[in-house]
């Protein structure tokens, strides 16, 4: 018998302060993007901005639905919007707040499982690893070097193979 320890290391911050530019823009640009989203039935408003290689920004905010299980992860939307207007481009980073209408929006949230492995599709797909920079509206910021962390013993396509 052997075993084996999965872990992962990430960064946490106090602020948006102690970010680069770079990470500090998109963050911002994901705290903006909140306002976007269409939640009228959770009042838990996520927004997403992610960073191509090509240089380009792309938003997306979480669309609910009355029937509740039709309604999208500001994550998947993100990710759908980036592979119909950049399909071939790798994606750096992505950034993930929220507010959330009936709370508290200042400590970091991250990805449910459905986009964990939404996520690990483009990385594989596109061959490279997403950066992840993970904050509310205030507060701690997380930065996770890589998504696929989150999701240890993946099922992928190479599994189908
Ligand atoms: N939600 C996201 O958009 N991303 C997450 O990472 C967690 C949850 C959305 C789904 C739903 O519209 C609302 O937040 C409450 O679950």
């Amino acid at each position: 018998m052997k075993q084996k320890e999965v872990r992962f290391v990430f960064d946490m911050y106090d602020s948006i302060n102690a970010l680069d530019k770079a990470d500090a823009n998109l963050l911002k640009q994901a705290r903006l993007n909140t306002a976007s989203a269409y939640a009228p039935y959770s009042q838990f408003q996520v927004g997403a901005a992610a960073l191509l290689a090509n240089g380009e920004v792309v938003n997306g905010s979480n669309q609910e639905n009355a029937s509740t299980p039709v309604g999208l992860c500001a994550e998947r939307v993100l990710l759908s919007a980036i592979s119909s207007l950049f399909p071939d481009t790798a994606i750096q980073t992505m950034a993930i707040s929220f507010n959330n209408l009936k709370g508290a929006s200042d400590h970091p949230i991250s990805p449910c499982g459905i986009c964990r492995q939404t996520i690990l599709e483009y990385q594989i797909r596109l061959k490279h690893p997403i950066r992840l920079i993970l904050s509310g509206m205030e507060g701690a910021v997380y930065v996770v070097p890589d998504a696929a962390l989150l999701l240890p013993m993946s099922f992928t396509g190479n599994d189908m193979k």
